[in-house]
């Protein structure tokens, strides 16, 4: 069960914002930061005077949520600011990565956070991808390699281990999904799983092999790439649930704030290190200390004795989105 216990009843956040001090004059992207877990993230880097991107599909849902933590937060020399994307079309991308460009000579940390689950069986994105794979994976891969230069550059001067981006995958990993994490047959047109739960565990593995995948080409010069499971929180991804699995579900949900100190501590603690990516971060910030074998085994080459999938999956990946990097 991949420690489902130590998730689902994690001991008590030990990084939360009294942790966090001065972020004046630092640069995040938070990708879904207009609700959930994302939200409760913003707030907390705000209060502490970052500048903060928030990234959703929605202008108007964005706004006003810049409206109400103004208005609670009156005190921050920082500047929350939108940006427009929908993960789940490939077309929105490159411009979304070009209007933050124009703004921003830094990135500190690109918090890939937005996400959808439970969609019907034959749900497609907008490129006709699976619906789960498109918006979790193929979305915040190109978004994430078209911020890479920034992030290299800003990892330049930054502290040692500073600059990172966040994946975000899911507890049900531990739990589910197809054998190693996702199956590459069931992503060609038509072989889509019916079982909605595969299809978003898949792509919740695929976070991770992006996180690690990532972290390989970047390390060296300075970015580190994780991935973190945020814990079970009661926000809008659960809408789509039976009533009856949602009350059976209840004594395990938390607060969407729980999930973002689990991403603060992925994103700015210092106990995250320059060799420490590719890795798992769970609930409410601490390292995953028994992830599934065969998962395990993806992450690491054939020739390191694994099966390499996470690598065929970063260039499924590359080739899938290299029309629209421009
Ligand atoms: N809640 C949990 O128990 C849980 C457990 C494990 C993992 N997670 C993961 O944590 C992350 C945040 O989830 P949450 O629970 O906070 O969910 P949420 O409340 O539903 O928020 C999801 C966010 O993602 C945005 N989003 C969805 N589709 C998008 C698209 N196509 N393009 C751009 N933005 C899009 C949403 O924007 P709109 O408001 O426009 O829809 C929203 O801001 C997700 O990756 C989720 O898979 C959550």
């Amino acid at each position: 069960m991949g420690g489902f216990w130590t998730q689902s009843f994690p001991p008590s956040p030990k990084f939360t914002e009294t942790n966090v001090h001065d972020l004046v004059g630092k640069v995040f992207i938070v990708t879904g930061g207009n609700a959930g877990i994302g939200l409760e993230l913003v707030k907390i880097l705000y209060s502490k005077g970052a500048t903060v991107y928030m990234a959703g599909r929605s202008a108007t849902k964005i706004a006003a949520e810049i409206e109400a933590i103004k208005a609670t937060s009156t005190q921050s020399p920082g500047h929350l600011k939108s940006l427009i994307v929908d993960l789940g079309d490939l077309t929105t991308i490159s411009n979304c990565a070009s209007t933050f460009l124009a703004q921003e000579s830094r990135l500190d940390v690109l918090f890939n956070n937005a996400g959808i689950s439970r969609q019907p069986a034959g749900s497609v994105s907008t490129q006709g991808y699976e619906a789960h794979i498109g918006t979790n994976c193929l979305g915040p891969f190109l978004l994430t390699k078209l911020l890479l230069p920034i992030l290299l550059q800003t990892a330049k001067s930054a502290p040692k281990a500073s600059v990172r981006v966040v994946f975000t995958s899911s507890g049900l990993v531990d739990i589910a999904g197809p054998p190693g994490g996702l199956s590459l047959s069931e992503l060609a047109p038509g072989k889509h799983s019916t079982d909605i739960n595969r299809n978003y565990s898949a792509s919740k593995a695929g976070n991770w092999f992006l996180a690690s995948e990532f972290d390989k080409r970047t390390s060296k010069d300075g970015v580190v790439c994780v991935v973190q499971s945020p814990g079970t929180l009661r926000t809008k991804g659960w809408d789509g649930t039976p009533w009856l699995v949602r009350l059976a579900m209840a004594p395990l949900f938390y607060p969407p704030k729980m999930g973002a100190y689990t991403a603060l501590w992925a994103g700015l603690s210092p106990e995250v290190k320059s060799e420490d990516g590719g890795k798992v971060i769970i609930p409410w910030g601490r390292w995953h200390t028994s992830p599934k074998k065969d998962i395990l085994a993806s992450l690491k080459t054939k020739e390191e004795g694994g099966t390499g999938l996470a690598a065929e999956f970063w260039d499924y990946c590359e080739t899938h989105t290299k029309e629209f990097a421009a």
